[in-house]
């Protein structure tokens, strides 16, 4: 069984919302899947980084804040690079989800920082793998991935509204299709790389 790490922020309870969906997207493909607060790793040398070592994948998601990550998950994004000098994460499959209050507001660019993250530590980035949905005269909210994103999953939640009434059903459908498929991704990876570590190409 593949093991999947969920690392989020959320100030109010939207993309915590999101990350629960993803949680139960790749509970559902037979992973073990876990949370893992932001919150809890803002120190190198304190917190729950042993569940994000021995994860097979790692998905990041981070509410967007002023067009970026927020700072809580900045301060954890950090606070990783003493995994970094030590290629702690290299190899591992990794995916990201972002929410924010507009149906842009900039969650490009928090996907983008996310994906850059995961690149600086050599690890497989899994795009969402959904067609874009509502962007037909016959589409609609409803559909899933209704905010037409391919680098990951995006969700929106009304400013005034609690996590109660956001992310609407069709965005956690997507934050699940996101767990399902990283869950997938790394059950192939970690079948296949024991056979690739046992035959190395480069030394
Ligand atoms: C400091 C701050 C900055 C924000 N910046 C953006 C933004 O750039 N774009 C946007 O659409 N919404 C923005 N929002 C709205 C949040 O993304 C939105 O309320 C989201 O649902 C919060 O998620 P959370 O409950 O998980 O914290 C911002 C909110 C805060 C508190």
């Amino acid at each position: 069984m593949s093991k999947v790490a969920i690392v989020y922020h959320s100030g109010y309870g939207h993309t915590q919302r999101q990350a629960e969906a993803v949680q139960e997207g790749a509970l559902a493909a037979g992973a073990e899947a876990v949370l893992v607060r932001a919150d809890d790793l803002t120190s190198p040398d304190a917190g729950p980084w042993a569940d994000l070592a021995s994860a097979d994948a790692i998905v990041f998601g981070s509410p967007t804040y002023m067009g970026a990550v927020s700072g809580v998950f900045k301060t954890f994004m950090d606070a990783s690079s003493k995994v970094w000098a030590a290629g702690g994460w290299k190899d591992k499959i990794a995916g990201g989800f972002t929410n924010s209050a507009s149906q842009s507001g900039d969650k490009l660019a928090t996907l983008q920082q996310l994906a850059i993250f995961a690149a600086q530590h050599a690890m497989i980035w899994t795009p969402l793998g959904l067609p874009a949905g509502n962007n037909s005269s016959k589409g609609s909210t409803n559909d899933l991935n209704r905010l037409g994103a391919f680098l990951g999953a995006m969700a929106q939640s009304n400013a005034d509204e609690g996590p109660d009434k956001g992310p609407i059903p069709s965005d956690l459908a997507t934050a699940r299709v996101l767990g399902e498929r990283i869950a997938r991704a790394a059950a192939r990876w970690t079948s296949g790389k024991a056979a690739l570590e046992r035959k190395p190409v480069y030394a």
